[in-house]
């Protein structure tokens, strides 16, 4: 069977910016494929192309065999997407908006309420139904937005940055709702930042970089092809870092700042780093006794696969 998506050489320039420089993806039907880069990689542009609000300079798209540029109205009707910034109107309801959403997708009025009223249960936005969006926390937001690209199930949901900015709870739920919707065989292309959202939900990861495809397979595959063990150790005090440094410098070791989950982000991230270790414990066991000498506590050290983190970081040289 033909891939349900399929893009061929993909290119969208902005004046002499050129963003996107040649993208080919594909996916099968209902899977997750991850699209993953840091700030400014082109997803968003990228995802702009296949749900035909931006035409692509040359190269071609095509869902379930519709192309974007020649046939938008049947790609439309094919399509859902939760873009990166609100699509619903702040001064309505969720329940309005939701209802809203059903009518223009013309279910009649009943089966519009009835289909809102599931999904704010879904989402757990039952209770908070009736108040203006307005007032709604940027989680709630973030949820509602993407129970309105599902109100009629699409063939292809794209989601653009779905948890950006989301806690850890909310984040779970819609992992929880991709999952779901991946299992009623919908395909999902969903671009993060997050390598451990990718980690959960992809069955195929395309890494994108200054618009252009770096790497893409399995998260094994991508892990397997960085290869090695690492070894990170987590730091008692951000303090130390500068020093740490020091020290694996003149072990003539490599190592790279890591720790980008939710929450260890802001603090947790100066206090980790990942350091390739070709001899596996004995370069442990150096580490350890050298930073001993220094007086430099740590609070973990362990040898572990690669993560996706360390891919980025070989493939690009920067960590996302
Ligand atoms: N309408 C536009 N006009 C000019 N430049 C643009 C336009 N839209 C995007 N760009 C530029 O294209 C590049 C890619 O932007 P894009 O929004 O696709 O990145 P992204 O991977 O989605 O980033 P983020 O993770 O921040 O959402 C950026 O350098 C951006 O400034
Ligand atoms: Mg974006």
């Amino acid at each position: 069977m033909a891939p349900i998506l399929e893009v061929t050489n993909l290119t969208k320039r902005f004046g002499k910016t050129v963003v996107l420089r040649g993208i080919n993806l594909s996916a099968e039907r209902g899977t997750v494929l991850g699209v993953l880069g840091p700030n400014g990689a082109g997803k968003t542009t990228a995802i702009n192309c296949l749900t035909t609000l931006l035409v692509p300079d040359s190269g071609e798209a095509k869902i379930a065999g519709y192309d974007v540029v020649s046939d938008p109205a049947a790609v439309r009707s094919l399509i859902g997407l939760t873009g990166q910034f609100a699509a619903v109107d702040e001064a309505l309801t969720a329940r309005e908006n939701l209802v809203l959403f059903g009518r223009l997708l013309r279910l009649k009025r009943n089966a519009a309420k009835r289909r809102a009223d599931e999904l704010l249960a879904q989402f757990e936005l039952s209770e908070a139904a009736n108040r203006p969006v307005k007032t709604f926390s940027g989680g709630m937001r973030r949820r509602l937005d993407l129970a309105a690209s599902i109100v009629v199930l699409p063939l292809v949901l794209f989601l653009d940055e779905p948890t950006t900015g989301l806690d850890p709870r909310s984040r779970q739920q819609l992992w929880a709702v991709v999952k779901d919707l991946k299992a009623q065989g919908i395909t999902i292309v969903l671009t993060t930042q997050y390598l451990e959202e990718a980690d959960a939900l992809a069955d195929r990861i395309v890494v994108i970089d200054r618009g252009q495809v770096i790497a893409e397979g399995t998260v094994d595959e991508l892990k397997d092809k960085v290869g090695g063990r690492f070894c990170e150790l987590r730091l008692e005090r951000a303090a130390d870092l500068e020093r740490v440094k020091d020290v694996l410098d003149r072990m003539g070791l490599s190592y790279a700042q890591v720790g980008l989950n939710e929450g260890a982000r802001a603090e947790g991230m100066a206090k980790t780093l990942a350091v390739p270790a070709a001899d596996g414990a004995k370069t442990l066991t150096e580490i350890v006794l050298k930073l001993e000498n220094e007086g430099i506590e740590l609070a973990d050290i362990s040898l572990r696969r690669p993560s996706l983190d360390d891919v980025f970081f070989a493939l690009t040289g920067h960590t996302t």
